[in-house]
This record gives structure tokens, C-alpha cells and sequence, in this order.
């Protein structure tokens, strides 16, 4: 069968991804092509065509489309919502529980868009809409390769509900316990992301980064969010998390008046000051604690049987709450969708579609599932940008003499990576052994926070002795501790807490980035390299050469390896 998925419901991170037999061809988010970050309010028109293109089809083709939204899900779980929230937040409750059908409309309006924006004017295939949370789910488990698994689906919400727990078999996911929002971790992780002065559905991962500055237990969150053990749930105040417009402090952000007056002004700037980086601490805190009782109350029995665990939603994302799932006594193997925010629910619907039709999903061994250029493309680019530039005979070998030198190279080949992390397609390499590269990455290019750590990537044949692990991490989904004698010696990779986000680099899915790291180690001794993505701050990663150079030509980045050509500012 030939599926196509598409995303997202929410108005952000729109993206596409198509299976066909069971096995993901192509999958990529809006947000590449239009170069504007999480594509908001953009349907995925052109990732679409890029999928069509990669298979060779036709929309005629197409078997099916899935969608991760269904109204059933809504109508369901309305009564609960409605119960929860009608005293706290009226207006809320009335519109959720009265304009489900607009909420439908609205998405049937933006499905039809895409189709028809995408040359599907003739040929409508059959829609399945799948449960937002099931899609989720589903983008982890079907694409794990287990044959059984607890799942487990935290975000911010979807069409009600805001955590999944359940457990998957064969072609089937049941749901084993739903939490309904305003209960939410989610929401109450973004609006402390906003409270902490980044941007909600984006700098999420800055709180997990600044968190081990500060100390959880100088900060008291306890009144924000609760484990209610009658209820064997978490419950959110509806004071502090994601409040209505009337109790704002600002109206554009979802933290209220009460939080300023108890913990002080929204805070300001690039530095690390007291009591944000406590509150940070406290809030990453409050989301690990929470999940791992979630965990503990509805899926040990599972997790004893067989010790799988598959995780999506927003807050998988969450390399620091990871670790502590992979260190936990009832998980034996954990896998997480790589883009496990909202643009992963075209991969999730598509997959759970597929299997529902009868196909076998293939288990996503890697991300490179975006566009490619060809040497034929990439040098026209090059001669019309007035760069010097020169192609090489061994490219690998060219950047691996300019990393041993801790020069910063721009890194372009292949498939672009599928999901927000730069898995060695499109990335930004450093020295990891010389102090102060992660300092210069930031001064030519990437100009974000000092205190942010940067990643390494490491040779699969290393990184058991480097982690202390031999649980697979191709995807810079987890955080591990860094062995004691590597601590010193990769200085630039390992963040305050003794603990670095690596991308495990396997020779058979990746053999130019490996044979790339495994000439620095010749030179150097060290099998890792630091790696970041490939892009400015605050845009999306680069997908094509003209955004390369570009990227290039208006940062301080003096070498960019692309393709079999190095081209140079100096
Ligand atoms: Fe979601």
C-alpha cells in the first residue's frame, strides 16, 4: 500500500512522510522548504511533492492519507473536560464541548488544502484520521521493529487528551489510561518555558539545558503540579498552566499574574541567574518525577514482561527525562521517535494506517529521509556564488585534516535528517578535544547561549566505552553520562552535569559520517566529533545548497564541505 501521512493539526510543524509496503520512502517537515521555523499556519504542500517526487508517484498513486487528528477522540472525552474545566475556565469548556464540529471542519479544510495545493485536484483518496495521541504512539512504536511494547505519548494536547499510556501488539495499540487536559505536563513545561524567558514549542529544550545549573529543591512547584494518588493522576493548577487570557500576565503568554507575583518578573537576557535556573531545575524535575510515576502505576506489569518502551509526543523530546526512563530498573529498551513533536504525526498516522490496511512496517533504522543533491547540482550553485571552492578527491579525508586543525566545518552530503536533530547530513562539526570550540561555534555562527552544550557524535565501535552503555542511541534521543576517562579528554562535549546528548554513528546507515570520524580519530585518537545543525539561530535547518551558501555567506563559517567540494572564505 502507498500511505501518505501529513501533519500537523495544530497549526504548527506541518510536515509529510509516505510508506510504501510498510517501509518509510520519504518524510520531511514543511518548515525546510519554506525556511521559516515550525511552518506555522503553512500547510505541507511542498513536502508532499517531495514525497511524490522520491517514490516516483503520482497522486493517483496514492492508496490513502492519514491525518493525526480523529473526532472521536474529542467527542469521547468532552465530558471530562468539561467537568474539569467549567468552574476554572468556562468559556474554554463551553467552546470545547459545543464547536467540535468546527474544530473538525477546520481540519478537514486544511487536509483538503494541502490535497488540492498538492496536485490531488482529480484523485481524492479515502482519509484516515487517526487519534492524535494513537499517531503519536504509533510513530514510535511501529517504526521500533518490537514485536511488543508499553507506549507511552506526552504533550501538550491534541484533540483532549494530553498523555497516552497504553500497550501495543501486532497491528494494535490499547489504551490503558488517558489523561484529559488542562492536565497537562506538556503545557505546564511550555508555559514555564515562556515564564523562563524562551519561546513556548520551541526553547523547551533550553529549560532541560539550563536545569543542571540550578537546584529543584530551592523552588516549590508542588502547587503547580500534583500527583493526586486517589485519582492515580497528575493534576495541573489552573492558575499557573496555560491560563486563560483573563489571568495573563501579558496577553500573548500563557504564564499568569500569580507567577510573576510569587517567583518575580518573566526572566530576561542570555545569562544564568538565580531563581531561574532553580526554577528550571524544579520544573525538569517535576516532569521526570511525574513520568516515572506514570510509568510505575500502569506500566510496570507490562514493562516486566518484556521491558519495551516506546515514547513520543513533545516531551520525548526531552533527552534529560530519557536518561532517566533508560536508567530505570523496569526498561530494558527504549526507543523514541526522532521527531517526536507534532511534525512526527504524518510518520505516526501513516504507519498506523498501514499496519491497520494490513502492511508490515519496517523498523526506522535512520532519519535520512529528506531531499538530496548530486555533485551536478551542488557546483553551479557553488560557481554562481563567487566563492573559491575546489573539488577533492577524498572529501572525508579534506574535512577530517581541517577538524584535526579545530577549524568549524559546514557539513552537507546526502539525505537530509528527518526530525530537528543534525544526524551528520546537515550539521556543523568541531573539535571536540580543544577548549573553547563550542565558544567560536557560537561566535561565527550560532549565537546562542554559552551555557548550552553542544553534541558529539561518536563511532559505534567507541561509545560503549565512552557511555558506559551499550543501549543504541543513533538519534540524539537520550543523554548518558560520560564515562570518567573521556570526560577530560572531550572537554567541548560534555555538558555541566557530567552528561552529553550523543549520536551513536553506525558505518551501515551513515558510512560517509562514519569514515569521516573514524579519519579523525586516526589523526587525533578520539573517535567524536561535536555536532550541531546546520543553520543559523532561529532558522530552520538548511535543506538545500542555495541555502547553504546563503547560511555561509552571512555567517562567520570559513569552510563548508558540500558535497565532494570544499569550498572556503579564506
Ligand atoms: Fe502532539
Amino acid at each position: 500500500m502507498k500511505i501518505l501521512g501529513i501533519a500537523a493539526p495544530f497549526g504548527h510543524d506541518a510536515s509529510a512522510a509516505l510508506l510504501v509496503d510498510g517501509k518509510v520512502v520519504a518524510a520531511v517537515e514543511e518548515e525546510r522548504f519554506s525556511r521559516r521555523k515550525h511552518a506555522k499556519d503553512e500547510c505541507p504542500r511542498q513536502s508532499v511533492k517531495f514525497c511524490l517526487e522520491t517514490a516516483g508517484l503520482k497522486p493517483q498513486d496514492i492508496d490513502a492519507v492519514a491525518f493525526p487528528w480523529a473526532l472521536s477522540a474529542l467527542r469521547q472525552r468532552r465530558w471530562e473536560y468539561f467537568f474539569r474545566t467549567f468552574v476554572s475556565n468556562p468559556s474554554r469548556a463551553y467552546k470545547k464541548f459545543f464547536r467540535n464540529m468546527k474544530e473538525y471542519r477546520g481540519q478537514a479544510a486544511f487536509i483538503a488544502r494541502t490535497l488540492r495545493e498538492s496536485g490531488f485536484d482529480k484523485h481524492q483518496p479515502q482519509i484516515h484520521w487517526i487519534e492524535h495521541h494513537i499517531a503519536h504512539a504509533a510513530s514510535s512504536y511501529f517504526l521500533s521493529g518490537f514485536k511488543t511494547a508499553a507506549v507511552l505519548s506526552i504533550d501538550g494536547g491534541g484533540e483532549i487528551t494530553s498523555t497516552l499510556i497504553g500497550r501495543a501488539e501486532g497491528a494494535a495499540i490499547s489504551k490503558i489510561k488517558e489523561i484529559v487536559a488542562p492536565d497537562s505536563l506538556g503545557n505546564f513545561y511550555s508555559t514555564m518555558t515562556e515564564y523562563l524567558g524562551f519561546e513556548r514549542e520551541d526553547g523547551e529544550y533550553k529549560v532541560m539545558g539550563m536545569a543542571p545549573y540550578g537546584d529543584a529543591w530551592k523552588v516549590n512547584l508542588d502547587h503547580i503540579l500534583w500527583w493526586n494518588p486517589r485519582r492515580r493522576t497528575y493534576r495541573c493548577n489552573d492558575d499557573y498552566v496555560w491560563v486563560p487570557r483573563s489571568k495573563r500576565a501579558r496577553p500573548d503568554k500563557v504564564y499568569s499574574r500569580k507567577m510573576i507575583k510569587e517567583f518575580g518578573p518573566e526572566r530576561e537576557g542570555d545569562e544564568l541567574n538565580v531563581p531561574y535556573i532553580h526554577i528550571a531545575a524544579a520544573t525538569q524535575r517535576k516532569l521526570e518525577d511525574t513520568t516515572i510515576r506514570l510509568l510505575e502505576t500502569y506500566l510496570a506489569q507490562e514493562l516486566k514482561s518484556h521491558g519495551n518502551l516506546c515514547f513520543a509526543g513533545g516531551c520525548a523530546l526531552n533527552v534529560s527525562l530519557n536518561r532517566i526512563l533508560l536508567k530505570h530498573p523496569l526498561v530494558k529498551n527504549l526507543w523514541v521517535q526522532p521527531s517526536s513533536h507534532d511534525a512526527g504525526g504524518s510518520i505516526g498516522a501513516a504507519a498506523y494506517a498501514a499496519a491497520q490496511l494490513g502492511d508490515k512496517i519496517a523498523p526506522m533504522e535512520h532519519v535520512y529521509l529528506g531531499p538530496e543533491f548530486t555533485n551536478a547540482q551542488i557546483e553551479p550553485v557553488l560557481k554562481a556564488s563567487g566563492f573559491r571552492f575546489e573539488k577533492c578527491a577524498d572529501i572525508c579525508e579534506t574535512a577530517s585534516s581541517l577538524l584535526k586543525d579545530g577549524k568549524i566545518v559546514g557539513w552537507f552530503q546526502g539525505r537530509m535528517e528527518w526530525g530537528p536533530r543534525a544526524l551528520g547530513n546537515r550539521s556543523i562539526l568541531g573539535n571536540p578535544t580543544i577548549r573553547g570550540t563550542n565558544d567560536r561555534i557560537n561566535a561565527i555562527i550560532k549565537f546562542r547561549e554559552s551555557w548550552r552544550p553542544f553534541c558529539p557524535s561518536m563511532l559505534k565501535e567507541y561509545a560503549s566505552d565512552i557511555l558506559g552503555s551499550d543501549h543504541p542511541a543513533p538519534f540524539m534521543t537520550f543523554a548518558f553520562d560520560v564515562a570518567p576517562h573521556w570526560k577530560e579528554r572531550i572537554p567541548e562535549a560534555v555538558h555541566v552535569d557530567g552528561t552529553c546528548r550523543p549520536q551513536v554513528v553506525d558505518e551501515r546507515h551513515n558510512p560517509k559520517f562514519h569514515r569521516l570520524i573514524s579519519l579523525f580519530h586516526k589523526k587525533t585518537r578520539v573517535p567524536v566529533v561535536i555536532n550541531t545543525s546546520l543553520n543559523r539561530r532561529g532558522e530552520p535547518m538548511i535543506c538545500s545548497p542555495q541555502d547553504a551558501i546563503l547560511m555561509f555567506r552571512e555567517s562567520g563559517l570559513e569552510y563548508l564541505a558540500i558535497g565532494d567540494y570544499l569550498v572556503k572564505k579564506s
